[in-house]
């Protein structure tokens, strides 16, 4: 069988864990640059620093032609002062084109939002009582499908589960059980690709077939037992995203997740990421579409007023307010598991309506992880954002939006949509980050669907769903 690319130590370090992504992270954020740094192109992986010089490199580029060109026509006798002038000019625009053309990358740890005071609250917070369980039904996100190129191997940590996350050299992502059967190693570190779709384990160099489980060669037995297989988890890509099925009871996929037309056809492009954490239990997130009155309350302040909750009513913004009008229902079968939110939303700006911020969203939510927002602007065109909620522990949930466009229109627009809704869903993320869960909430006929959703999101839950039962032991919460 033929060794994939990852077969080298080279490849090995560029397909670095995880969680080492995380701490790579951290390391950057520990430099002089700004906590909550905005990151204007590159992937999540090793190359994002060498990517973040984009801007830098194209400057240097136009420079560099603007240089040449100067000293070209010195050779021919010219005078190029003016030139000269315009070269950091040049060298300006080159940036500025940089970074208008790459996509919106806004990647946060999970203390740079939405705690107060700092991260200290969390190990004295009370999470509430009667919290449903904590690992849902469906299909979850693990991965952005460019963190995985063929031959890479990557270690994911979710729903109480441990993953390796592989792409084959056929091209296909495969997931399977991090563990090894054989003495228990962990196939995503150090583990790697072998050929179309089988995984090498890095202890004893048993290998699997991602398709089935089945182990296909051990290099030192003459036969390879039938009962050595590994566990493989039904997985796929839509919109960019590598999805894992979670089931308590191991059950097979009930629905799938819609392939989105205008994005696989490229209609509509790639214009950026956000990823955060909150600390809450999944279902307050879903949730936030159902409580249809914190719209007109908690994002009424303008989005330029930030996302700290205590800062948000300056009165320096308040000539500028969101409206929104938002509805919510459950979709009737054999969509079952969908429910869609319409909102109108617009913006006031001394109380004159303000259309060029004026957008008709749906946001179907499909299963417990994932909801397609489909957004329509009168005359900047049409996109969706493909936000994704995974459990990466009992009440700490990995948060990602991505955005596609129209390719037509200008990649700053979608940019700053996905900008303005991650500094609102931050808003959100201080809510959830402080809250407790209130399983009987005290609520008045104008609050929304709340307890609709709860009897809606339900579904998502058996009998076996896991259930916190001694957070105050095992949790830093
Ligand atoms: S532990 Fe995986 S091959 Fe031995
Ligand atoms: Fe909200």
């Amino acid at each position: 069988m033929r060794r994939g690319p990852a077969g080298s130590c080279r490849a090995a370090a560029r397909a670095p864990l995880q969680l080492g992504q995380r701490e790579r992270r951290r390391a950057c954020l520990a430099r002089p640059a700004p906590a909550a740094a905005i990151r204007a192109g590159g992937g999540r992986a090793a190359s994002g620093r060498s990517r973040r010089m984009g801007p830098v490199w194209g400057a240097l580029l136009w420079g560099c032609g603007a240089a040449l060109l100067c000293l070209l026509l010195q050779g021919a006798g010219e005078q190029p002062r003016g030139l000269l002038l315009l070269l950091p000019l040049a060298a300006l625009a080159g940036a500025l084109v940089e970074i208008a053309r790459r996509p919106l990358r806004l990647l946060r740890l999970p203390e740079d939002v939405g705690y107060y005071p700092a991260r200290t609250l969390r190990g004295s917070r009370h999470p509430g009582q009667q919290l449903p369980p904590v690992y849902p039904n469906g299909w979850f996100r693990l991965l952005d499908s460019e963190q995985l190129r063929p031959g890479d191997v990557r270690h994911v940590a979710a729903l109480g589960e441990h993953f390796a996350v592989f792409r084959g050299l056929d091209g296909k992502a495969y997931v399977v059980d991090a563990y090894c059967p054989h003495l228990g190693a962990n196939l995503a570190v150090g583990g790697q690709v072998v050929g179309r779709s089988c995984i090498e384990c890095p202890f004893h160099g048993w290998q699997f077939n991602g398709e089935d489980g089945k182990c296909t060669r051990i290099p030192y037995a003459e036969t390879v037992p039938e009962c050595a297989k590994i566990k493989v988890w039904p997985s796929c890509e839509v919109a960019g995203i590598v999805a894992v099925w979670y089931h308590c009871d191991g059950i097979d996929p009930t629905w799938q997740i819609p392939e989105l037309e205008k994005v696989s056809s490229q209609k509509w492009v790639f214009r950026g990421v956000t990823e955060h954490f909150v600390n809450a239990h999944i279902e307050e997130v879903p949730e936030n579409a159902a409580d249809t009155a914190h719209l007109s309350f908690l994002h009424k302040p303008s989005f330029l007023s930030g996302a700290d909750l205590r800062c948000i009513n300056s009165k320096l913004w308040s000539f500028f307010k969101h409206s929104w009008q938002a509805e919510w229902q459950p979709e009737p079968k054999p969509n079952t598991h969908c429910s869609v939110l319409n909102v109108k939303h617009s913006v006031t700006i001394f109380g004159r309506h303000f259309s060029l911020l004026a957008l008709s969203v749906s946001a179907r939510q499909v299963g417990p992880g994932l909801v397609f927002l489909t957004f329509k602007h009168a005359f900047l065109g049409q996109g969706v954002m493909v936000h994704s909620i995974t459990p990466v522990e009992p009440l700490q949930q990995q948060v990602t939006h991505r955005i596609y466009y129209q390719r037509h229109i200008p990649a700053v627009f979608p940019k700053f949509l996905l900008w303005a809704e991650s500094i609102q869903f931050e808003r959100d993320i201080m809510v959830w980050n402080n809250k407790r869960f209130a399983a009987k909430p005290l609520l008045v006929k104008e609050d929304g669907p709340i307890q609709k959703h709860r009897r809606w999101f339900s579904q998502f839950y058996s009998e076996n769903s896991p259930r916190l039962t001694s957070h105050k032991k095992t949790l830093d919460w």
